[in-house]
């Protein structure tokens, strides 16, 4: 079975300051999605990187992914994303060619995920998964807040969860093709990960060992630290 890879890269980054989308902003001189694509494309098992780019800015990163090298391996495309990141993941499948089985979907705000967790997820799908999730156990303690109150003045705790049973969920999230598009035909509403809407259609999700450079840059902090691991790595 083939693999394709969905990087989802049409969001603007908001919680990143202000500038060019969050996509295109440079990590050490390369913009994060070139960064991304290369990161997908360093597995052997990926022979196709699918980019969903920002809805007016297809052209842009057409441009930009021609003028960085890539491996010639794997062949490219671009599409014009949507509003949300579920539009935009559903907008790269619905652009997919048949006889690739395997669907990788990748943040393009996770430029530095390792080859071996996206190995390790491909491997996992192979082995009959329907959905696998890399993930790393959580620092913080986390609490959940009375909903009526959310992002107001104060809130007020209704629960605290076992940390040593919650994961952050990264990405690349690994599906059965099928499983994938069927989630996205039939799920509706608020939701932040492929993997949850698989869940909601009532299949398994698998959990394995994600990365710390998997991590997602959402905050200016992030940016310092991505540079900082690229620079560790050029050691
Ligand atoms: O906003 P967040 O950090 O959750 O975005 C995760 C990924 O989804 C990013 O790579 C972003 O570019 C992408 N996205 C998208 N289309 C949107 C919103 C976000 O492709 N409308």
């Amino acid at each position: 079975a083939r693999t394709a890879a969905v990087i989802p890269a049409a969001g603007r980054g908001v919680r990143l300051g202000p500038g060019a989308p969050k996509a295109l902003r440079a990590l050490n001189g390369t913009p994060m999605l070139v960064h991304a694509v290369r990161a997908m494309a360093a597995s052997r098992a990926v022979s196709l990187v699918v980019v969903v780019a920002p809805p007016d800015g297809a052209a842009e990163v057409k441009s930009l992914l021609d003028a960085h090298a890539l491996p010639e391996r794997t062949d490219f495309l671009v599409v014009p994303g949507g509003q949300s990141r579920q539009e935009s993941v559903k907008l790269g499948l619905d652009a997919l060619p048949p006889g690739y089985d395997i669907v990788l979907v990748h943040d393009a705000a996770r430029p530095l995920v390792p080859v071996d967790t996206v190995d390790l997820v491909i491997e996992t799908v192979r082995g009959g998964a329907p959905a696998v999730v890399p993930a790393v156990p959580l620092a913080d303690t986390v609490k959940e807040v009375d909903p009526a109150e959310v992002a107001g003045a104060a809130e007020t705790v209704v629960a605290t969860p076992v940390r040593a049973r919650l994961r952050a969920v990264q990405t690349p999230q690994g599906f059965e093709r099928g499983a994938l598009v069927r989630a996205h035909e039939t799920v509706t509403g608020e939701v932040t990960d492929d993997a949850g809407m698989v869940e909601q259609v009532g299949l398994p999700v698998v959990v394995v060992p994600g990365h710390e450079e998997a991590f997602k840059v959402t905050r200016p902090l992030d940016l310092v630290l991505a540079e900082a691991v690229l620079a560790r790595r050029r050691l």
